[in-house]
């Protein structure tokens, strides 16, 4: 499935104008990344293309199907999110993952658990998997809120995959454990990341990338590489400041 989108504008309610005639395609089996200076509008397009809120000019398509038309808890069936404020509820981890699928076995819970990461913490807490959690999942961290996210995302197995990836850093052992858990989610899906990690960015087969609400260049990572725009300058950054670091501790 993919998700097209004739060019899409947005004002919030408050009247802010936040995206202008963005337009791109997020293609089956490939991995689009978003990219972008933080308020340029990112979440708000990953979450339109979930149809959080309707455009006021514009179309999305999913599969070519105007997605205005279909109705929004249809809609979500096709979709495995994983966004930065993860909703938690007042039950024990196993019953907050299954709210990806809930009709899974404990067994199905549990792999998806594991796929993402979570058996470290789980052996930490008093009942295990069958700890509760508390109003809103207050007692965890950010860490273990997203792979509880990421655990609901591997159970529902859902064609489309909208990640906004966590600005945390992980270790790197962590980020690539979590990562062979994504890797797993999203084979022959259709994946759109707001990317943060070099690692993503890198494994992208799209990329694009907004200023202020529009697209300011979008194509393989490679070839916005070589023209040296937005992207090309954030990866400079990047680099500048890993070699910074490594210097100061090496
Ligand atoms: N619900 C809302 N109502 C009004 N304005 C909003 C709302 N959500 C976001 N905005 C504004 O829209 C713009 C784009 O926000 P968005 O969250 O999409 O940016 P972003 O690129 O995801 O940023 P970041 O990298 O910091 O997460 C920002 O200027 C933000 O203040
Ligand atoms: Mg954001």
């Amino acid at each position: 499935m993919r998700i097209a989108s004739a060019p899409v504008s947005l004002k919030y309610e408050s009247g802010k104008r936040v995206l202008q005639n963005v337009s791109f395609t997020a293609r089956q089996g490939e991995i689009t990344a978003l990219v972008g200076r933080s308020g340029s509008g990112k979440s708000t397009v990953a979450r339109l293309a979930a149809r959080f809120w309707d455009i006021q000019s514009g179309e999305i398509l999913l599969g070519g199907h105007n997605i205005g038309t279909i109705d929004p808890e249809t809609l979500l069936k096709y979709y495995s999110v994983v966004f930065q404020d993860v909703v938690l509820f007042n039950a024990s981890i196993i019953d907050n993952i299954r709210i990806g699928r809930r009709d899974a076995s404990d067994e199905e819970a549990l792999s998806a658990a594991r796929l993402a990461c979570y058996d470290e913490f789980a052996c930490r807490m008093p009942q295990g998997y069958h700890t509760v959690i508390g109003e809103n999942g207050e007692t965890l961290s950010g860490g273990e809120r997203q792979r509880v996210s990421i655990a609901r995302a591997l159970l529902k197995d859902a064609p489309i995959v909208l990640l906004d990836e966590a600005t945390a850093s992980l270790d790197v052992e962590n980020e690539t454990r979590i990562q062979a858990g994504i890797s797993e989610l999203i084979r022959h899906k259709t994946m759109l990341v707001i990317a943060h990690r070099m690692r993503t960015v890198a494994n992208a087969n799209k990329i694009v990338a907004l200023d202020s609400g529009t697209v300011a260049e979008s194509g393989a990572p490679e070839k916005l590489l070589a023209t040296k725009g937005i992207f090309a300058g954030m990866i400079e950054r990047q680099d500048v400041k890993r070699r910074t670091v490594n210097k100061k501790f090496n």
